[in-house]
């Protein structure tokens, strides 16, 4: 199955149209591959509309805002109990399927009223970052007031650490997104504008063929957001950059990923790797349902066409995010025969029915525009949660977890390198 995937002259102008060109592209290409050399058009309406939309969204779950008070009390039972859904660490790998799983891991998070942690590291069009390129801190994220000890969410950009593993409640899992070599290094070069960052290193007419017909001359350059132009994967795993190209080094890393991940999603075989997801945790067959959304373009994938030459040479510049690619490729079908494939092709079949069943359910609760009954306003509220884009999901969050008092906002001020408002933001 085809996987479907601010700031105010001269500088101040270039500041605001790469912000705009961030901030608009992020999860339009998600997932999608972009045609050659073609320049992404972006303009200012497009960035004002997405930032209009995210408020009608956001405006809109908070139709159901008034629920966050029973969730509260049932939070208290819970986990007296001890019956609380178990918590999701999702290391965010950029055009690996990331936007689309994000969606998935924010309307569990939000059923179950999980506790989800934000960053306080970084600023503007890099809100969303959590202290990259740095490993992980704790001080990162908005620190959580003293009735609670820890996250139960974490979905955010973030150099894994395995510091992680002390922040998260205990029995969390810890699940991750990686997508074949070519098509996430295509992507990626195209998402993270590459072509501009080395322009004075191609040449015309076909710029990625140019860069990687000539990969022993092009030097590391960083890109937007700190971005690193080889081995993106690997980096999110938290390889180090002097490690990348050294396989003793990614082994170990290999290996380290192995036992502290409970699932490595492949963007190629999304369905078969949510069903393994409900086997290894609490989601549900109905939690990782993943309906058409309108933040995720679908445009038709077009990969360039390597000469044998040129594709080895892009698995060498990527040679940890390669090799890291075949093992849990080689991992996950190991997984989908112990599972049964019999079993895999009815469960998948269970999930597009599941698939139907939601999208019905969110058209006809769209048709209504007066909707007055509780249980219509969950099922809005459900359906309108994996449709926030980043910028409406951080917003709606940050808001939900400063309200239900979970969020220290008042120590945020002294941890925080970018402190959060009285809301959260
Ligand atoms: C912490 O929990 C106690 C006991 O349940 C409660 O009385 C108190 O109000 C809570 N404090 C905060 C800040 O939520
Ligand atoms: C490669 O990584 C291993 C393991 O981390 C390390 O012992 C070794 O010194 C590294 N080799 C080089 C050439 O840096
Ligand atoms: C992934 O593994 C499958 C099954 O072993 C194999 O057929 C496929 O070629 C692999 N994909 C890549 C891109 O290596
Ligand atoms: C919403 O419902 C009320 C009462 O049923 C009705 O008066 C009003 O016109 C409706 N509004 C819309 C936009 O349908």
């Amino acid at each position: 199955m085809e996987f479907k995937a601010v700031i105010t002259s001269g500088v101040s102008l270039a500041i605001l149209l790469s912000y705009i060109y961030i901030i608009t592209s992020i999860d339009k290409y998600e997932s999608s591959d972009l045609p050659a050399f073609k320049k992404p058009i972006e303009s200012k309406q497009i960035h004002t509309r997405r930032i209009k939309n995210s408020e009608k969204q956001f405006k809109n779950t908070l139709d159901n805002k008034n629920q966050w008070s029973i969730p509260q009390q049932r939070l208290e039972i819970n986990t007296a109990l001890k019956t609380r859904h178990r918590g999701v660490f999702y290391l965010k790998v950029n055009k690996a399927g990331s936007c689309t799983l994000q969606a998935m891991f924010n309307k569990y998070a939000d059923k179950h009223n999980q506790i989800v942690g934000m960053p306080c590291s970084n600023s503007g069009g890099e809100r969303h970052l959590v202290g990259w390129p740095e490993p992980f801190k704790p001080e990162y994220l908005i620190p959580l007031s003293k009735n609670y000890t820890y996250w139960e969410h974490l979905n955010e950009h973030i150099k894994y650490s395995s510091k992680i593993k002390q922040v998260m409640a205990p029995g969390s899992v810890f699940v991750a997104s990686i997508r074949e070599p070519l098509s996430h290094f295509f992507s990626y070069y195209n998402f993270y504008n590459m072509e501009k960052t080395y322009e004075g290193y191609l040449k015309e007419p076909n710029k990625f063929k140019y860069f990687l017909d000539n990969i022993k001359t092009m030097p590391h350059l960083e890109l937007i957001h700190h971005m690193p132009p080889s081995n993106p994967i690997a980096q999110c795993f938290g390889i180090k950059q002097e490690e990348q190209y050294n396989i003793t080094a990614i082994q170990e890393k290999i290996n380290e990923i192995e036992k502290e991940f409970d699932l490595v999603i492949l963007a190629e075989f999304m369905d078969e790797s949510l069903i393994l997801l409900t086997e290894c945790s609490d989601l549900t067959i109905e939690d990782i349902v993943i309906l058409k959304n309108a933040n995720v373009r679908n445009i038709k994938k077009s990969k360039p066409v390597l000469t044998p030459t040129e594709y080895e040479n892009l698995i060498q510049w990527n040679l940890a995010d390669s090799m890291i690619y075949n093992h849990f490729n080689k991992t996950l079908w190991e997984k989908i025969d112990n599972f049964g494939r019999h079993k895999m092709a009815i469960k998948i079949l269970e999930l597009d029915m599941a698939k139907s069943i939601k999208q019905k359910e969110c058209d006809s609760v769209q048709r209504k525009p007066n909707l007055t009954r509780i249980e219509d306003l969950k099922i809005k509220h459900d359906c309108m949660i994996p449709r926030l884009n980043y910028i409406g999901a951080d917003k709606y969050f940050r808001n939900k977890m400063t309200e239900k008092g979970i969020y220290d906002i008042e120590k945020a001020q002294k941890t925080c390198k970018y402190p959060p408002n009285k809301h959260g933001e």
